[in-house]
């Protein structure tokens, strides 16, 4: 069993909001997993608009409905089929509705999803959304239709994504696709296909698009941003010469590159590999104040044994002296980090070398998650996934708490400093308070005054609870 506030973060849905036009088809549109989902969502958000659809936030009034589904557990799985029930009795009551599924299920599942699930009309690829007007026409002419193609090559560079946030301030900007790092337990290189960068041009033009627009913070996205590099056209990595090498893109340079187009813009990424994470990036991060001070870098295990079975390409030692060096080159940034618990094999003196890693680092934050097999992986393949549900969940809650307790002590430490927050909009508390982020992205929330969303101010933090910063407004 899987922490549900911890879950929620990563597996919460967004509605489209307001119709964007009046008069055409109705789409609705739901997201699951993680941001680069939420990501592709705008994208697919942009082809639809363009075809002549509105949005809408209620699916009883859809013509069309698009669930953008994640794979990455089977509780993720499941919530999305529980959901497909609401959405089949619509479509009793509604002949024409159409239904697709999109993302990282879609691609996991493929054809087999036409069987299982009869009334869904199309089943569609995180590589396949530029097909999806097509895909539409087919299944409206009483077909089913699928396209679950992987490519080595799209990005979606030129799709200028429709922002579908809440809050107008943080946008989300993906720089690369796919994974090649296969991690035995994790299933996104099935469902995303191999890595690919986007060209640094086309991300820096919509990084400056979001700021033209209001936008104050961009999160580059990848699932390995440290490993993105830009060859321009399609050049192998493996292969390079000395001389193309010394001429690509490498992540810090972007970073910077994206960090100059304005001070007043933030930039945050998204995730970091352990084994790729070099020097360079925590330069890049030193030298630029708009480049926030916090370091998302997932252990997933304490034990250097399991983390050899995990394939993750790095050990406990590795590990820790990366975590020495953002502390030599960034002393105040803040560190977070994903964790598995009871992965095959999992004894309890590996356990417990994940929770001393804990109290070694004390993480500002973490996501922690129980081991869920995933068909076709390396772990599925090679290993059992023997360690019983009961040990799961007890080893669990076991470092959700001691999470919960270094969350804490890192709030606590900020009490009585002053921190650069961007307002991100009203407190869910109170509607006389504003809330926003400071660089180490631990929420602060303060007295509304004049002050309005989008808005720098400089907070001095008087009290806290367990995870937010609570002050007011000084000079
Ligand atoms: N690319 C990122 C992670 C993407 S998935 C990285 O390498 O850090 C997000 C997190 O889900 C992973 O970090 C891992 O902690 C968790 N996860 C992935 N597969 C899982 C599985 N089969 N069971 C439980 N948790 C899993
Ligand atoms: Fe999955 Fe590993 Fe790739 Fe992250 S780096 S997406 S955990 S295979
Ligand atoms: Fe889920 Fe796919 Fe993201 S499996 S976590 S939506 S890459």
């Amino acid at each position: 069993m899987e922490n549900k506030q911890i879950d929620e973060v990563r597996q919460g849905e967004i509605m489209v909001k307001e119709p964007k036009q009046k008069g055409g088809k109705k789409l609705f549109l739901e997201s699951y997993g993680c941001q680069m989902n939420f990501s592709d969502s705008e994208i697919v958000a942009s082809i639809l608009i363009n075809e002549g659809y509105s949005t809408t936030t209620d699916f009883k009034e859809a013509d069309l409905i698009f669930v953008n589904t994640c794979a990455i557990r089977e509780n993720a799985e499941s919530r999305v089929r529980q959901r497909l029930q609401d959405y089949k009795k619509a479509k009793k009551a509604n002949k024409n509705l159409l239904i697709g599924v999109l993302g990282c299920m879609a691609e996991r599942i493929k054809h087999q999803f036409l069987e299982e699930e009869k009334l869904v009309d199309m089943v569609v690829g995180p590589d396949a959304y530029r097909d999806l007007p097509n895909l539409i026409a087919v299944a409206e002419s009483g077909q089913q239709a699928i396209n679950v193609i992987l490519s080595k090559e799209e990005t979606y560079a030129d799709i200028s994504p429709v922002r579908l946030d809440h809050n107008g301030v943080s946008a989300f900007v993906s720089i690369m696709r796919g994974c090649d790092n296969m991690c035995s337990f994790c299933v996104v290189p099935f469902t995303r296909g191999r890595e690919r960068s986007r060209e640094p041009e086309t991300i820096v033009r919509e990084c400056k698009e979001a700021f033209d627009n209001g936008y104050r913070e961009v999160t580059l996205l990848g699932q390995n941003v440290n490993s993105y590099l830009w060859t321009g056209g399609g050049l192998k990595k493996e292969n390079l010469t000395e001389e193309q090498r010394a001429n690509a893109t490498t992540f810090a340079q972007l970073l910077e590159m994206v960090a100059m187009i304005h001070p007043d813009l933030r930039v945050r990424y998204s995730t970091s590999h352990p084994k790729d994470m070099g020097d360079d990036v925590l330069i890049a991060m030193a030298k630029y104040e708009n480049i926030c001070k916090y370091v998302h870098l997932p252990v997933q295990s304490g034990s250097t044994a399991l983390l050899e079975k995990m394939n993750r390409g790095y050990s406990r030692e590795w590990y820790l002296d990366r975590i020495a060096a953002i502390r030599r080159i960034l002393p105040d940034a803040a560190i977070s980090s994903d964790i598995i618990v009871g992965f095959c094999g999992e004894t309890d003196q590996e356990h417990q070398d994940t929770v001393s890693l804990m109290n070694e680092i004390k993480y500002e934050f973490a996501y922690m998650f129980a081991y869920s097999e995933r068909p076709k992986t390396l772990a599925e393949r090679k290993y059992a996934d023997d360690v019983p549900n009961e040990i799961k969940s007890k080893r669990l809650s076991q470092i959700v708490d001691l999470q919960r307790k270094h969350s804490e002590i890192r709030t606590k430490e900020g009490v009585g400093k002053r921190h650069r927050v961007l307002i991100e909009g009203v407190s869910k508390k109170s509607d006389e308070m504003l809330s926003g982020r400071n660089s180490q992205n631990t929420v602060v929330v303060f007295p509304k005054g004049n002050h309005k969303k989008g808005e720098y101010v400089n907070v001095l933090a008087t009290s806290c609870t367990s995870s937010t910063l609570i002050g007011e407004v000084v000079k």
